[in-house]
């Protein structure tokens, strides 16, 4: 391991130089952080659990033909990844109202949204990822209009088909987060880019409401590694 090439080191992950040119070594790590850090604790097995969750979903949204930087995972830790170029946004998609928006609008959880609610956060440790417009996005260049708008639009359907997949599974999907970037190797074509695991959005059991995402951990509502194992076999991902 010393060996390897650390390009980034994350909350959750590291990523390290991959085997061939454009590519990266995504390491899911078993660190859990939240509000910024201020929370942080180790659970052994949650890189491991996210890893294949992710992996699943990724393999999921190629089939419904979502462009990944997602190539395989290679071992119980790591992905092999196309390299890219991040926007510095996190799209976040809501359909029940819960969590910061819930807080900031003193409005009641588990409220349905009439359609699903787009918002951008500027990804800024130090400020905290302050939610901005498409507007701020645009006239920071931090993306064009038209890659905004393909950003959007595969937001719009990346939840369509995750939701489908997560209802078959007795689950609701509340809310997620995405990121995108451009290919390093052709800078015109956007992709879905990170993970999407129950550290990046919110899943409910769909009969009682259960939260089995990182709000576990969050609000310390029980077992973290219990609540992502139940969205893994739910998914039916064996360990
Ligand atoms: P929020 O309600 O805290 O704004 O979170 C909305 C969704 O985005 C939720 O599923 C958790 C996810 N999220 C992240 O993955 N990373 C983050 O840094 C934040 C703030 C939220």
């Amino acid at each position: 391991m010393s060996k390897d090439k650390i390009l980034y080191e994350g909350k959750a992950k590291t990523i390290i130089k991959g085997p061939t040119k454009h590519t990266l070594i995504q390491r899911f790590k078993d660190d859990a952080t939240a509000y910024n850090k201020k929370k942080h604790k180790i659970f052994k097995g949650k890189g491991a659990l996210n890893n294949k969750i992710s992996e699943y979903i990724m393999n999921y949204l190629r089939l419904e033909r979502v462009p990944l930087s997602f190539i395989k995972r290679v071992n119980e830790r790591d992905q092999l990844i196309k390299e890219c170029e991040i926007i510095p946004i996190e799209f976040v998609v809501r359909n029940i109202i819960t969590g910061s928006i819930a807080k900031k609008l003193d409005l009641k959880e588990g409220i349905k949204l009439k359609k699903p609610l787009l918002e951008y956060y500027y990804k800024e440790d130090s400020l905290d990822d302050p939610m901005i417009s498409r507007d701020h996005v645009e006239a920071f260049s931090w993306a064009s209009k038209s890659e905004i708008a393909k950003i959007d639009k595969l937001s719009l359907k990346i939840n369509n088909s995750l939701s489908r997949l997560f209802k078959k599974k007795g689950l609701i999907l509340v809310d997620f987060k995405l990121e995108f970037g451009r290919l390093k190797s052709d800078k015109t074509k956007i992709v879905l880019a990170d993970e999407i695991s129950p550290d990046s959005c919110r899943l409910w059991d769909i009969k009682t409401n259960q939260k089995l995402d990182k709000d576990v951990f969050r609000k310390g509502l029980g077992s973290l590694l219990t609540a992502y194992q139940e969205v893994a076999s739910r998914l039916g991902i064996g360990h």
